[in-house]
């Protein structure tokens, strides 16, 4: 489903320190996974190079059983759009409703309201929003806000989900909420992955983990 292979990452601004390096793991399709490590071992860099938004500077990618490195530019947009992401931020569209939000993924593939509404009536409904569909993101709780987020990661079904810190802004009782969706994502075959730096979360979900220290893999378990 996703395999690095002696993966590393510089950032053009990186001032000639790696980001990343020796990278080596692969994701079993329908495996739920947690990648841990402290601020700044590079959680986000390895899931910036798992959702596609940056390269690899060294070694070679695979997700989707695509050779990354080996894709041709045009060919981005359409693997993109099998991978869900979720960020720590939200990043919602605040002049979209609720509803707008969920459905822009189905929205951008080109889908017709009336092919699009049941999915985003049904996947507002699993995050418990369906009653909020009108409102604008700024009318939610963060707890919500990050549920919305996660609906619109969802609502075209990717079959690699991958978050960045989903709950490193919520309260327990709104994490365990936001954890127990992406979990349910997994019971239902997804392959995901949840980056975070609490010890808490994967201690109260076992779940396989991969753990990054300064940019590297030290252990896989
Ligand atoms: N856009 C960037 N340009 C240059 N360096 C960057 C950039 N983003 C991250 N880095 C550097 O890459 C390293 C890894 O950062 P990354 O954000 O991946 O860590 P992280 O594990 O996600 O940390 P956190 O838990 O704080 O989110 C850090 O040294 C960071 O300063
Ligand atoms: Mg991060």
């Amino acid at each position: 489903m996703v395999r690095f292979s002696g993966v590393g990452l510089r950032y053009p601004e990186g001032e000639g320190a790696a980001a990343l390096s020796g990278i080596d793991f692969a994701l079993a399709p329908g495996s739920f996974t947690w990648l841990l490590g402290p601020s700044g071992a590079g959680k986000s860099s390895l899931l910036r190079l798992m959702s596609l938004s940056l390269r690899a500077t060294e070694g070679e990618v695979e997700v989707l059983d695509t050779r990354i490195s080996r894709l041709k530019r045009r060919a981005f947009p359409a693997l993109r759009r099998r991978i869900g992401v979720v960020f720590q931020d939200y990043r919602l569209l605040p002049h979209l409703s609720v509803y707008e939000n969920a459905a822009l993924p189905l929205r951008i593939q080109g889908l017709t309201e009336g092919r699009l509404a049941a999915d985003v009536r049904e996947i507002l409904r699993w995050v418990g929003l369906l009653d909020r569909a009108d409102s604008p993101p700024a009318a939610l709780s963060g707890g919500e806000q990050q549920r919305l987020a996660l609906a619109r990661a969802v609502v075209a079904r990717p079959a690699l989900l991958v978050a960045d810190e989903p709950t490193g802004n919520l309260d327990s009782l709104q994490a365990r909420r936001v954890i127990a969706l992406l979990r349910e994502m997994h019971r239902m075959g997804t392959t995901v992955i949840v980056a975070t730096h609490s010890e808490a979360l994967p201690a109260e979900y076992p779940a396989p983990s991969l753990r990054l220290a300064a940019g590297r893999l030290v252990s896989h378990g």
